[in-house]
């Protein structure tokens, strides 16, 4: 968080300038205390596609299928993995993540220790600032003065993959986003993209040309492109996306006090000799007041035990491997430092979900909290035994790449035996501080 570990602002100027291209910027305004102003023509319709089953192979699914508005753009059913495809029986291999809070997302890159979060601060989405970043031509972002040699040690040091989306961060932004899914065997399972464009262009062609001009429709990959630009500024735009209207929010903006558990919850959660969760999971309003979004952008290893419920893993041979794929297959895919990476999830909405880690392996906070203090000092509560009766310690990963785990950040630096980092009663208080998370928690209720 140092000043000297920002790096230029410029990928996320560009970023930010698709998000803020095309459309109102007063729509970007996050000021709870205002009415917010009416969607743009091109998030209307992206709203629009968002729920639109018919552009499913199986005509009966939507993005809302698996985002479900009603919680907080989670999956409504407890599935580890939701089940898509033309007949709606193909299991994926990871849970959806919420869609909320994804506005300030940077372009994924391998670059300096939190530099994705000097980076995400500077994005427009987290707080009203988007006018001023716009029309900011220089960055403030750039190395300070005089200490130069810093960053360039970080970079060379700790480069860490940051940003992107997906649990892989294998496409940089919402608009690459939205086709995957429509594409998907596993998701909405169109056959291809001529499918997709024929689907558009009969359901929604005098729109496209309205809004992109006459031609647009003309050409298959530009009104493809228009799809993912419409959904993504949908997703930007619509206040339910990132509401901050969380009783934390709350209590940052000064209105309300935690209770004790909430507090002692909170405490815990800083504490780098405690749960030093915020260490990954950012939780401080920034010094320009923006809020947090309770992530790094950055990516970890952290050992979950393998998911026995997801049907791949019925083949011992299957590993799911973060930035290494399957789904990614990139040349950062085919760097060993990166397997078993994934992304540091928002924790904003958490209780509204009902399975945790890129494998869903956990169906409470509790055992996910558990997790972190557990895993290392007693990890016969958390992996199977192998046939010899030993621990199988980090079960979901190969042998080859397993010292990738972080074992440096507090509480994964203990060791066998030694008491957890939180007692049980301390992991109920930092349940209790999650669950102030949840957005549309209203300050005049008591
Ligand atoms: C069958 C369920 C399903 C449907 C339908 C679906 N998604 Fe997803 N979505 C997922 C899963 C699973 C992931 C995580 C995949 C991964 O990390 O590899 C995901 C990830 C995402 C992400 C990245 C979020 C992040 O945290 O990085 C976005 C954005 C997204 N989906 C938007 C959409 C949009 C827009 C649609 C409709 C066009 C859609 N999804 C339809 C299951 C679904
Ligand atoms: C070193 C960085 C780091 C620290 C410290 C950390 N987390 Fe995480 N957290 C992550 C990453 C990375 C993931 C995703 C890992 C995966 O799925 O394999 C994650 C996932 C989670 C999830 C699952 C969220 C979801 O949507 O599935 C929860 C809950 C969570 N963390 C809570 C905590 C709590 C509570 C603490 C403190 C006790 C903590 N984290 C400390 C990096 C961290």
């Amino acid at each position: 968080m140092k000043p000297t570990d920002r790096k230029s602002g410029l990928t996320i100027l560009a970023l930010a300038g698709l998000c803020l291209a095309g459309a109102g910027l007063g729509a970007l305004a996050q000021d709870y205390q205002t009415p917010n102003p009416p969607l743009s023509a091109v998030a209307k319709l992206g709203k629009t596609l968002f729920f639109d089953q018919s552009l499913s192979g199986s005509g009966t699914m939507s993005c809302a299928s698996c985002h479900d508005p009603a919680r907080h753009y989670n999956p409504a059913n407890g599935l580890a993995v939701q089940l898509g495809g033309p007949h709606l029986d193909q299991p994926g291999i990871r849970p959806p993540p919420s869609l909320a809070y994804k506005m300030a997302t940077p372009a994924f890159s391998i670059g300096p220790e939190n530099s994705a979060e000097e980076a995400a601060e500077a994005a427009p989405m987290a707080e009203a600032s988007g006018v001023a970043l716009a029309n900011q031509t220089t960055p403030t972002a750039g190395p300070v003065a005089g200490q130069p040699v810093v960053k360039a040690e970080a970079a060379a040091e700790n480069a860490v993959p940051q940003g992107g989306m997906f649990w892989d961060g294998r496409v940089d932004s919402l608009e690459e986003q939205a086709l995957g899914p429509l594409l998907s065997p596993f998701e909405m399972a169109n056959t291809n993209e001529a499918d997709v464009y024929q689907k558009i262009k009969k359901a929604y062609g005098p729109q496209l040309e309205a809004l992109f001009g006459a031609t647009v429709l003309q050409d298959q990959a530009m009104t493809l492109s228009e799809v993912g630009f419409a959904l993504a500024r949908y997703q930007v735009e619509a206040p339910e996306f990132h509401p901050y209207s969380s009783k934390y929010d709350a209590y940052l903006r000064g209105q309300v006090q935690l209770s004790d558990a909430e507090a002692r919850g909170l405490k815990l959660f800083d504490d780098p000799k405690k749960g030093n969760c915020a260490s990954c999971h950012l939780d401080k309003m920034t010094g320009d007041g923006q809020m947090p979004n309770f992530t790094d952008y950055e990516y970890e290893a952290l050992g979950v035990p393998r998911n026995p419920a997801i049907p791949a893993n019925a083949d011992p041979k299957f590993y799911d491997l973060g930035i290494c794929g399957p789904l990614r297959q990139d040349d950062f895919a085919k760097q060993p430092q990166n397997c078993g990476l994934f992304k540091t999830p928002t924790l904003r909405n958490v209780a509204e979900r009902s399975v945790y880690f890129h494998n869903g392996v956990y169906k409470t906070l509790e055992d996910a909290t558990r997790f972190y203090v557990a895993r290392d000092t007693d990890p016969a509560s958390i992996y199977p035994k192998k046939p010899d009766g030993t621990v199988d310690k980090f079960n979901d990963l190969p042998e080859s790449y397993k010292g990738n785990i972080d074992v440096i950040d507090a509480p994964m630096d203990r060791k066998l035996g030694q008491p957890p980092a939180l007692n049980e009663a301390e992991i109920k208080d930092v349940v209790a501080f999650l669950k102030t998370l949840t957005d549309g928690w209203d300050v005049k209720k008591p």
